[in-house]
């Protein structure tokens, strides 16, 4: 996601800065900017956009280049678009209209659109598209309020005014050795090195110049100066400074203490199921989507959707079918990408086409929404890069929120796709009238219930690493599911093969007995999906199936399902759901244990041989 490193009392400033934002490169950015205090009455600023693979750092740094000497403090980020499209004038910093304040900040102000139009009615020219430049104009405004306060006291005011998630850093042309740092969820670490006094989003920034650091807590802000650090709460209350060495190489500390990027990945999908969700409900119940460019009466007149998408997407779209077919009424075709556009799909002005691309740049999804287009047909697209192709060309983009994933085999943002679909598909039945109001209330809420019920599933890790024991041994896979549980057990094998590159096959366990049921022999490893969704009876007739020829059954179930556990050899456990969200938890074993049997193989699961995290060649 976004990255933020900030420094005062370096004689190196903009060394320092520009070393931190190459750290923090790893975890993805589209644009980069820094600010300096010199002294003058107005910050330095510059920003720089990375367009078509091009590194905005270096951009970056042959501009800063310019800057006259003798910075006493400064600022930094690396940006990855969330809210407004990733151009240099959306990039950080932002700063107030008088000039004289810059700020940086990661993670997203709920309540933005209320305070931006609160602050242009008071006379306040906001510049971006972003949520954050709010945070420079309240701050402003603060200063301007009440001329005694400094900055510290201005910054803690106007987060009293905010909602949601921040970690922020604030300079001031009028007090020019100080930066200001405050956070709520999203991380900042201070660290120190002789009289500088450095800041950061994670501990890789500052790695190279120190290996001691405080950790800033939710609500706190601090003031930091040269050879000094003044920790308190957000009301004032004085903090006491804990220091914490790490001994971790640059490596693992990107990978925060986790063996691998696929862990840490797997680890954030309560926070990506989170962020995907949040803005999306507003107070009145109703459901909020960006970048509509499709009218609600446009969207009412769809009489079908097609969903094009591949690999893990495509599992996503499936779960989405059973949703959409489900809850608005609607038919659905689904297609595999490649395979959409030359078997000359019947589309019209009232077919709306869900593309579904983490990457927003596979090159045959790109090339199935185009050929939707040439049929005059609606394109939505769900996608986790703000701007990617496949956005840019949509009537219509709903974003997941997973931040950068940096391992190839699909897993956060597998689950965000799932979390976007869902919301999709209840925005399409509240527009069509067809659940009754207090339906949606009870859906809103058990979807409201899924980041905790994922980190339940998550934290099952050491159950999943004695089931993948127990079947470590076999060569080959069988997952069956029926319902939402059939693209579950598509995803399973798939990340299976991908990761251990170990046969591996998902079945409908309905189609089973017409062909599939052949490979079964005694010890052949079935894994079933028996969580209690609509059709758990027929499944589990289905399992009783292969047990009856000798199969070695793994289940997931749902928690204190003995009737379950009793028909198999081992149990995968997990929450309960509602059944139509049951695939955003009951996935997250399968990729546990996809991810343990390629570790006991010593498999690279950040890098699975022979596959790329965007494909764009057909
Ligand atoms: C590649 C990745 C998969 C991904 C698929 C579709 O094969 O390795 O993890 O599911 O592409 O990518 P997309 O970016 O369109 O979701």
């Amino acid at each position: 996601m976004c990255g933020i490193i900030a420094v005062t009392g370096s004689d190196d400033t903009v060394e320092v800065l520009l070393d931190g934002l190459a750290m923090l490169e790893y975890r993805g950015y589209d644009s980069a900017g820094v600010a300096l205090v010199a002294g003058g009455p107005v910050p330095s600023v510059w920003r720089a956009r990375a367009a078509n693979g091009t590194r905005s750092l270096e951009d970056l740094a042959k501009a800063v280049e310019s800057a006259p000497p003798g910075a006493r403090s400064g600022i930094g980020h690396t940006r990855w678009a969330t809210h407004g499209r990733p151009t240099e004038t959306n990039a950080h910093p932002h700063v107030d209209c008088t000039g004289r304040i810059a700020l940086v900040h990661n993670g997203i102000i709920e309540n933005h659109t209320e305070l931006s139009a609160a602050l242009e009615d008071a006379g306040h020219v906001l510049e971006s598209e972003t949520d954050t430049e709010v945070l420079a104009h309240l701050i402003e405004d603060e200063l301007a309020t009440d001329r005694t306060a400094g900055l510290v006291v201005a910054v803690r005011r106007a987060l009293a005014r905010v909602r949601g998630a921040f970690a922020l850093a604030v300079v001031d042309t009028a007090d020019p050795d100080l930066v200001v740092a405050a956070r709520r969820v999203s991380p900042l670490v201070i660290g120190r090195l002789g009289e500088a006094v450095l800041l950061a989003s994670d501990i890789p920034a500052l790695l190279a110049r120190t290996r001691d650091f405080f950790v800033l807590d939710d609500d706190q802000v601090a003031e930091l100066r040269p050879g000094s650090i003044v920790v308190t709460t957000l009301d004032g209350a004085p903090v006491p400074l804990v220091a914490r060495t790490v001994d971790w190489d640059l490596d693992a500390a990107r990978k925060d203490g986790y063996e691998d990027f696929m862990s840490k990945e797997m680890h954030q999908q309560p926070a990506a199921v989170a962020d995907t969700l949040r803005d999306r409900v507003l107070p009145d119940g109703r459901l909020a989507l960006d970048e509509m460019r499709l009218s609600d009466d446009e969207l009412r007149a769809v009489d079908k959707v097609f969903i094009v998408a591949c690999g893990s997407s495509y599992h996503a779209g499936l779960a989405a079918k059973y949703a959409i077919e489900h809850w608005a009424r609607l038919p659905v075709e689904i297609d595999i990408a490649s395979e959409f556009r030359y078997r000359d799909p019947v589309l019209d002005a009232h077919t709306l086409v869900i593309g579904v691309s983490q990457s927003g740049e596979t090159v045959d999804t790109l090339q199935a929404l185009r050929e939707a287009r040439r049929w005059n047909a609606k394109v939505l697209v769900i996608s986790n890069v703000v701007d990617s192709s496949m956005a840019r060309e949509a009537d219509a983009v709903l974003y997941t929120r997973a931040g950068p994933e940096i391992g190839v085999a699909a897993t956060k943002t597998h689950l965000a796709q799932m979390t976007a679909l869902v919301v999709l598909a209840l925005y399409l039945a509240q527009l069509r009238g067809t659940l009754y109001p207090e339906e949606t209330v009870q859906l809103l809420a058990a979807m409201g219930e899924l980041p905790a019920k994922v980190a339940v599933a998550l934290d099952r890790g050491g159950d999943v690493a004695a089931v993948a024991r127990s079947v470590a041994a076999s060569p080959s896979f069988i997952f069956i599911g029926r319902h939402v549980g059939y693209p579950v057990a598509l995803e399973g094998a798939l990340k299976l093969k991908e990761l251990s590159y170990l046969r591996a096959e998902g079945f409908p366990a309905g189609e089973l007995k017409h062909g599939p049921i052949a490979l079964v022999e005694p010890g052949t490893v079935v894994i079933g999906i028996a969580t209690r969704t609509r059709l758990w009876e027929k499944m589990m007739a289905n399992v009783a199936e292969v047990r009856s020829r000798g199969a070695t059954v793994v289940l997931v179930a749902n928690d204190g399902d003995e009737e379950t556990a009793r028909q198999a050899d081992a149990v995968l456990w997990v929450p309960p759901t509602g059944p139509l969200f049951a695939p955003i938890v009951d996935v997250v074993p399968l990729q546990q244990l996809a991810y343990t049997l390629a570790r006991f193989h010593g498999l690279d699961v950040d890098r699975p041989r022979n596959l790329a995290k965007v494909v764009t060649v057909e």
